[in-house]
C-alpha cells in the first residue's frame, strides 16, 4: 500500500470529505475546542511552531492558533490539491508556512525539527499498526524535549469487528445525507485504507514508542464511532 494509494480519495474527492467537516459528521469541532484550549494555556507566554501531520488543507489552523503568537506552520500531505487550498487559507490569514509534499510516515521533515508542538488530525489511522509504531517512535527522537504532540483519530471499540464498525458508519453517513454519488467513494476508502485502534491499542503505541500520555478523552457525535483525542509529552 503507497501514501498515494492510499490519498487517492482525497485528491479526487476532497469536497466529499470537505462536506463531512463542514457538517461536523467526524467530530472536528469538539477537538478543536479541546485542541485550542490546550494549545492557548500552554503557549500564552511563548510563540509556537506548529507541524501539521497530513494537513490536507489546513482548513482548522487559523481558529486553531488564533490566540497564540504562531511562528510557523509546516503542514505535511500527498494531496496537493489540498495543499493548495491551504496555501490560499494560510496567505489570508497571514501565516509563515512551509509545505511538504511527502509521505507523513517519513517523520519531521529535517526542516521542522525544531518543532515546539505537533499535531495530526485523522491522518496517521491511515498506517497500519505497526507504520504507527514506527511513526511515534522516530518522532519521539526526532522533536526536543519541549515538544508536545495533539492527536486526534479514529477509534474503535473493544471487541467490535472492523466489518461492524465500518457498517454502523455507513448507515450514519446515510442518515446524515451524505450524497450517493460520494458514497460509495468514501466508504470503499475507509474499508481499504483505514487502520482504527481500539482506546487500549492508541495507548501501548504511544507509550511504548516514549510519550507520556497527559491528557486523553474520547470525542465524537457517535458513540459507535469516537475519535480519540490525545496530548503527548515527551
Ligand atoms: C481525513 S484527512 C484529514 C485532514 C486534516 N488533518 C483535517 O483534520 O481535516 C486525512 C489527510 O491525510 C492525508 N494522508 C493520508 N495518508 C497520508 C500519507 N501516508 N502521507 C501524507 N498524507 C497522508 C490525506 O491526503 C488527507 O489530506
Amino acid at each position: 500500500m503507497s501514501g498515494d494509494e492510499v490519498t487517492s480519495v482525497f485528491k479526487d474527492r476532497w469536497s466529499a470529505y470537505q462536506w463531512l467537516v463542514e457538517n461536523n459528521l467526524m467530530g472536528l469541532r469538539e477537538i478543536l475546542v479541546a485542541a485550542r484550549s490546550f494549545i492557548q494555556d500552554r503557549y500564552k507566554d511563548s510563540s509556537v511552531t506548529l507541524t501539521d501531520f497530513g494537513c490536507g488543507n489546513s482548513l482548522l489552523i487559523p481558529e486553531l492558533t488564533h490566540s497564540v503568537q504562531l511562528d510557523y506552520y509546516f503542514g505535511i500531505d500527498l494531496a496537493e490539491n489540498a495543499l493548495s487550498m491551504a496555501q490560499r487559507l494560510l496567505e489570508s490569514n497571514r501565516i509563515k508556512y512551509r509545505q511538504f509534499c511527502q509521505d507523513l510516515f517519513l517523520g519531521m521533515p529535517q526542516v521542522s525539527c525544531s518543532s515546539d508542538l505537533i499535531y495530526s488530525a485523522f491522518a496517521v489511522h491511515h498506517g497500519d499498526e505497526q507504520q504507527k509504531r514506527q511513526f511515534f517512535s522516530n518522532l519521539y527522537q526526532q522533536v526536543s524535549g519541549e515538544c508536545s504532540f495533539v492527536l486526534a483519530d479514529i477509534m474503535i471499540h473493544e471487541g467490535q469487528s472492523f466489518n461492524d464498525y465500518t457498517n454502523i458508519m455507513e448507515q450514519y453517513f446515510v442518515g446524515q445525507g451524505v450524497r450517493s454519488d460520494w458514497l460509495p467513494h468514501i466508504m470503499t476508502h475507509i474499508r481499504q485504507y483505514d487502520y482504527p485502534e481500539t482506546e487500549d491499542s492508541w495507548l501501548d503505541i504511544v507509550r511504548s514508542s516514549g510519550w507520556n500520555v497527559v491528557c486523553k478523552q474520547s470525542v465524537g457525535p457517535v458513540e459507535a464511532f469516537p475519535a480519540i483525542f490525545m496530548i503527548l509529552d515527551r
